[in-house]
């Protein structure tokens, strides 16, 4: 495993202290809260934890599911206790970008439904201001390309849809998904936020704004927990 995996373990695997027997635990998509997944499962096998978990994704199901970690849909449960997901940058507020690995609408609906979000990230994920990472956004099939100028005339940047190839990339949900590299100037993510989602073609974009309680950060220093002063949780 090499040094940039070993973080992500680090970090995914610290952030399941948060999770006790009994809770519903939303589990989110990527490469370090797979960590995060395999942990839980550890933990329901050897210690007896008892949990019920949601995916965010369609691999993330799959995942949860081959290693035994009971699942339930979202919408048999009243919320959910604890969502764990990781990003793709957080800022100094908590707000993040997420939608790097397409699973953001899912991801967010996850999110809304939790009591509270944790996020794994390691030390690269951490910026003093949101966009060099595009912002992923998800969008209908029809018409795409007309959301795309629609978003690159009101952004005022590149606007790139996924493809593979000459076929559009689709999400979990049936959906294109493109990336808007607006650069690391969003000063002001709710109002970029509310700016993309007014666009009819938009289903949802990946600034997830006020969600986050909570990062487990992992770097070469060690893993630390950032609480975020204005989230719902105490410290695990
Ligand atoms: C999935 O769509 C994303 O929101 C991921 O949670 C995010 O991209 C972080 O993924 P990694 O942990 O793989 O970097």
């Amino acid at each position: 495993m090499n040094d940039a995996e070993g973080l992500k373990k680090i970090a995914g695997e610290a952030a399941c202290e948060f999770v006790k027997s009994g809770m519903r635990v939303g589990l989110g998509t990527g490469s370090t809260v797979k960590y995060t997944v395999l942990e839980l499962a550890r933990r329901i096998q050897e210690e007896g934890l008892q949990i019920v978990g949601v995916p965010t994704s369609i691999a993330t199901e799959n995942l949860a599911r081959e290693n035994g970690v009971p699942l339930v849909e979202l919408g048999s449960l009243d919320g959910l206790d604890i969502v764990i997901d990781g990003t793709d940058e957080f800022d100094p507020n908590f707000q993040l970008i997420k939608g790097g690995g397409a699973a953001l609408l899912r991801e967010k609906i996850v999110a809304q439904q939790s009591a509270a979000m944790v996020v794994v990230a390691d030390a690269r994920k951490q910026v003093e201001c949101l966009g060099a990472f595009g912002i992923p956004i998800e969008i209908t099939p029809f018409a795409c390309d007309v959301t795309v100028s629609r978003l690159e005339t009101l952004l005022k940047c590149n606007v790139q849809l996924r493809k593979n190839g000459s076929e559009y990339i689709l999400t979990d949900n049936g959906n294109c998904i493109a990336d808007a590299h607006t650069g690391p100037n969003i000063l002001d993510p709710l109002a970029t936020e509310a700016t993309i989602l007014n666009i009819a073609g938009v289903v949802q974009v990946g600034l997830f704004n006020n969600m986050c309680d909570a990062v487990v950060l992992a770097s070469k220093d060690g893993v630390k927990t950032l609480m975020n002063p204005a989230g719902r949780l105490k410290r695990a």
